[in-house]
C-alpha cells in the first residue's frame, strides 16, 4: 500500500517538489546556529519545497503549517515535524546517562511511551533520539545523553527507548513517534572530549565499540538515523560512504531515513571536504544522508547538479522514497493533523509517578560508611528530630537536565527541600542559605543533606569542560559541614561524572542524583529516606583526576599493565601523580541491604567453534543472595575476557546482566546465557568480518566490573 503510494507520487513530482521533500528547516533556532526564518517556511510548505520542519510544536502551532501543505501545495503532501524529546516532552524524565545507571530497560521505555504520547499529541512527529554514542569521555557535556562507555548496555537500553517511542513497529498510532538513532557514528570518540571533534579510529574499535548499539536500534525498527558531526578517520560522517552506504544500507539492509545533523552538510565545507555548499550536498547525498536539515544545499543546488550528472537522478530518488515512506508508515497522508482538542499540556498524575519511580532507580549511591556505633548515614534515621538541607542544589529547580523538553520551562522540578518535607513531616526540616547559616544549621541538626552539582548549563551539547570537579566553593561547603562533625550525607547532581577527591574522604555518604527530572526532588527523599531502596550502576567509570580520562572499564591491556598489588612499580603503565584506577569503577552502586553472589557456574566448560555457529550457548549461574535486614534489588553482572585472541580484546566485558529483587535472607540463581555473539568480535576487515576464536575465556561475575570471582569456558 505505502510502496504504491510512494511510487504513485514519486511518478507526479517535479524535481523542485523532489528535492524538497530532503529538506528540513528549523522554525527556530533553539537547537544550533541560525534557521528559524517562519515566512520562508511557510512559503516552502505552501509551494511544495519542504519535506520536514524541526522545534514546532503545540497541536495548534503545526496544524497550521501542516495546513499549508496539506490543502495549498499541488500534491498536499503532508510535512514531518521533528523535535528532540531526548528525556520528556512535558514530563521530564532523568537524563539517559541517569536511565542507563538503572540498568533497567523498562525505564527507558517508559520514558519514551510517555514522551511519545506527550509529544504526538502535541503534533511532533518525530523525536531525534535515542543518542547512543558510546562514550570514554566525562568531559564531553554529551555524555549526559548517551548510555555511558559500554557498547552492550547502551544497546540494551536504546532499543528500550525505541520500542517505548515507536511500539513494536513503525505505526500510525497516534500515540506513537518515530525514533532516530544518533548520532551515525563514533561521536563520542571526540578527542578530547571537545565537542565536535575528531575521531580516528580502527575499523575493529568502531564495529566492536561504537557500532553494536546503533545494529540493535535497527533491529529494534528505529526509523530514522542522525549522522553524527565529526570526522571518522578523516571522513566526515555526513559524505562517509564507508557508513551511511557500505555499512548501514549494504551489510544491515537498513531501508529507513538518513537525516543529517544541524548543518552536518554545510560543514563539510569547515571541515575542509567540500569545496562549496554544492560540492558538499553531492557528497552527503552521495554518501548516503537522505535529508538535510537547515543548511539549504539541497534546494539550492540540486536542479543544477542534477543537470551536469554531479546527483544521480536514481539517488535522488531514492531519497524521496524514503522520506514519503516515513510519511505513510506514520499515517501522515491520511491523518496529517494532530487532535487539537485531545493534546495534552501538562505532565498527567500516571506521567509523574512514572517519572518518579524511574528517577529513584537511577539514583546511585556511591558510598555509605558504617560508623563505629554500626549504623550508616543513610537511610535517613526515622528517629531524627531534625534534618538540615544545604547547598546550592537544596532549593534548586535546575533538575531537568540538557536537552529537556518544553516541559522544563513550564513545570518546575520539585527540589530536595520540597521532597525532604514532604517525606519527613514530623521531622524538622532546617534550610539556610549563606555558607555561615548553613553551617549553623548544620549544628542544630541531628543530621545534614548537602546537595550540591553542576548546573545543566555547563551539561549537553557544546558544554565540554577540562575541569570536571564541583563548581566554584562547593567542595568548600562539604569541608565545612564535615568540620561541624556531625552526620552528613553528599547528594551530588550532574549530567557527567564529576571529580570528588577534595572532599569525598570527608563524606561519609555520597548519592549521585545525575539531572533526575522533574519528580527528582520526590526521588531523592524517596531514595534518602530508605522508602526506595537504591539499586543503581553506574554506567560509567567515575575517575579521580580529569588527568585520567579516558579511563574506562573495557580497555585493552598494555604489554606492561600496573600491579594491581602495588601499582606505583616503575615502568609500568600508570600515573605517577594521582592514585592508580577509578575512584569508582563500572557498574559500581551500593544497596541499604548487603548482597553476596557466588562464584559462577557453566552449564559445560567447553563449548566448539562448530556448535557456537549453529547457535549453541552456555549457561552462566550466578547464586545471589540478600544477606542484608531489608528488601532490595541487586543487578548481577557477567563480563567476558578472551585471554588471547588475533585482536587483542578489553580486559573485561559486559556480556549480560540482570535486576533481581529479593526479600531479606532471599537467595536466587541469575542465568546469563553467552553465545557466539558474546564470545567473538570484529576485526579490522572494512567489510565487517566477526570472528569466533578458540581458546579460554574467563567469565566473571558480580556486583560490579572488578568482580574477581571467576570460573573458565573453552571454545575448542
Ligand atoms: O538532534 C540534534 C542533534 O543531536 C544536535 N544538533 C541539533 C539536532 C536537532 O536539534
Amino acid at each position: 500500500d505505502h510502496l504504491e503510494l510512494v511510487r504513485d507520487l514519486l511518478s507526479r513530482m517535479t524535481v523542485a517538489e523532489k528535492l524538497g521533500q530532503l529538506q528540513q528547516l528549523s522554525w527556530n533556532s533553539a537547537t544550533g546556529p541560525g534557521g528559524g526564518e517562519t515566512e520562508e517556511i511557510e512559503n516552502a510548505a505552501r509551494e511544495g519545497r519542504l519535506g520536514s520542519v524541526l522545534n514546532i510544536t503545540g497541536a495548534t502551532h503545526t496544524n497550521a503549517l501542516q495546513r499549508l501543505a496539506v490543502e495549498e501545495s499541488r500534491l498536499g503532501i503532508p510535512l514531518i515535524f521533528g523535535l528532540d524529546v531526548i528525556h520528556g516532552y512535558w514530563t521530564t524524565f532523568p537524563i539517559p546517562l541517569a536511565q542507563a545507571a538503572s540498568w533497567d530497560p523498562a525505564v527507558a521505555e517508559r520514558d519514551g511511551e510517555v514522551s511519545a504520547e506527550e509529544a504526538r499529541s502535541a503534533g511532533v512527529h518525530w523525536t531525534f533520539n535515542p543518542m547512543m554514542d558510546v562514550c570514554h569521555e566525562p568531559r564531553w557535556g554529551r555524555i549526559a545523553e548517551s548510555a555511558g562507555e559500554d557498547p552492550y548496555l547502551t544497546a540494551v537500553l536504546t532499543a528500550a527507548k525505541v520500542r517505548g517511542y515507536q511500539g513494536p513497529t513503525l505505526s500510525a498510532d497516534p500515540r506513537k513517534v518515530a525514533a532516530c538513532a544518533k548520532h551515525f557514528a563514533a561521536y563520542g570518540g571526540a578527542e578530547g572530549g571537545r565537542d565536535y571533534n575528531t575521531v580516528d579510529v580502527s575499523e575493529q574499535r568502531l564495529r566492536n565499540v561504537y557500532l553494536p548499539p546503533f545494529k540493535a536500534a535497527l533491529d529494534a525498527g528505529v526509523a530514522t538515523v542522525m549522522a553524527s558531526f565529526n570526522t571518522v578517520s578523516g571522513v566526515p560522517a555526513h559524505a562517509n560512504s564507508h557508513l551511511l552506504t557500505e555499512v548501514l544500507r549494504e551489510e544491515w539492509k537498513y531501508d529507513g531515513m538518513v537525516v543529517s545533523d544541524w548543518t552536518g552538510v554545510q560543514e563539510l565545507i569547515a571541515h575542509g571536504l567540500a569545496e562549496d555548499g554544492a560540492d558538499a550536498i553531492r557528497q552527503a547525498l552521495g554518501a548516503g544522508v537522505d535529508m538535510e536539515m537547515v543548511s539549504t544545499h539541497i534546494t539550492e543546488h540540486g536542479e543544477k547538479l542534477l543537470a551536469a550528472g554531479a546527483i544521480d537522478p536514481a539517488r535522488l530518488d531514492e531519497a524521496v522514497s524514503r522520506v514519503l515512506l516515513l510519511k505513510a508508515r506514520l499515517g501522515l497522508f491520511t491523518a496529517p493533523y494532530a487532535e487539537e482538542s485531545a493534546e495534552i499540556t501538562e505532565p498527567g498524575a500516571e506521567a509523574r509517578r512514572a517519572a518518579r519511580e524511574t528517577a529513584a532507580r537511577t539514583l546511585v549511591l556511591l558510598k555509605n560508611e558504617t560508623a563505629a556505633n554500626g549504623a550508616s548515614v543513610l537511610p535517613l534515621p526515622a528517629t531524627a528530630a531534625s534534618v538540615a538541607v544545604v547547598g546550592s542544589f537544596a532549593l534548586s529547580t535546575d533538575l531537568h537536565g540538557t536537552w529537556a523538553g518544553p516541559g522544563a520551562a513550564r513545570f518546575a522540578a520539585t527540589t530536595v527541600l520540597e521532597g525532604l518535607r514532604e517525606a519527613l513531616p514530623a521531622t524538622e526540616v532546617l534550610y539556610a542559605e549563606g555558607e555561615a547559616e548553613a553551617i549553623a544549621a548544620v549544628r542544630e541538626a541531628d543530621v545534614t543533606v548537602v546537595a550540591v552539582g553542576e548546573p545543566s548549563e555547563i551539561s549537553g551539547e557544546a558544554s565540554t569542560r577540562a575541569d570536571i570537579s564541583l563548581p566554584e566553593g562547593q567542595a568548600e561547603l562539604i569541608r565545612q559541614v564535615a568540620s561541624v562533625g556531625k552526620p552528613f550525607a553528599v547528594v551530588v547532581f550532574g549530567g557527567r561524572p564529576l571529580t570528588m577527591e577534595e572532599w569525598i574522604d570527608e563524606a561519609p555518604a555520597v548519592l549521585f542524583a545525575w539531572h533526575p527530572g522533574l519528580e527528582g526532588g520526590h526521588a531523592v527523599a524517596d531514595v534518602l529516606t530508605g522508602k526506595v531502596n537504591p539499586s543503581a550502576k553506574l554506567p560509567v567509570t567515575f575517575p579521580r583526576s580529569a588527568g585520567q580520562i579516558p579511563l574506562y572499564y573495557n580497555h585493552e591491556n598494555t604489554g606492561r599493565p600496573a600491579d594491581p598489588a602495588d601499582p606505583k612499580v616503575p615502568f609500568r603503565s600508570f600515573y605517577l601523580d594521582v592514585e592508580h584506577g577509578p575512584r569508582f569503577a563500572f557498574g559500581h552502586g551500593l544497596s541499604y541491604t548487603r548482597f553476596e553472589t557466588g562464584a559462577p557456574v557453566l552449564s559445560r566448560t567447553e563449548i566448539s567453534l562448530r556448535e557456537l555457529g549453529e547457535g549453541g550457548s552456555v549457561e552462566v549461574t550466578v547464586p545471589v543472595r540478600n544477606a542484608g535486614d531489608v528488601a532490595g534489588t541487586e543487578v548481577v553482572q557477567v563480563y567476558v575476557h578472551d585471554r588471547a585472541a588475533s585482536i587483542v580484546q578489553p580486559v573485561r566485558r559486559l556480556r549480560g546482566f540482570a535486576r533481581v529483587e529479593l526479600a531479606p535472607g532471599q537467595s536466587e540463581e541469575v542465568v546469563v546465557r553467552l553465545d557466539s555473539e558474546d564470545l567473538g568480535f570484529w576485526d579490522n576487515d572494512p567489510a565487517g568480518n566477526y570472528r569466533v576464536e578458540t581458546g579460554a575465556f574467563d567469565i566473571y561475575a558480580g556486583t560490579d566490573s572488578t568482580a574477581t570471582a571467576h570460573t573458565t569456558l573453552h571454545v575448542v
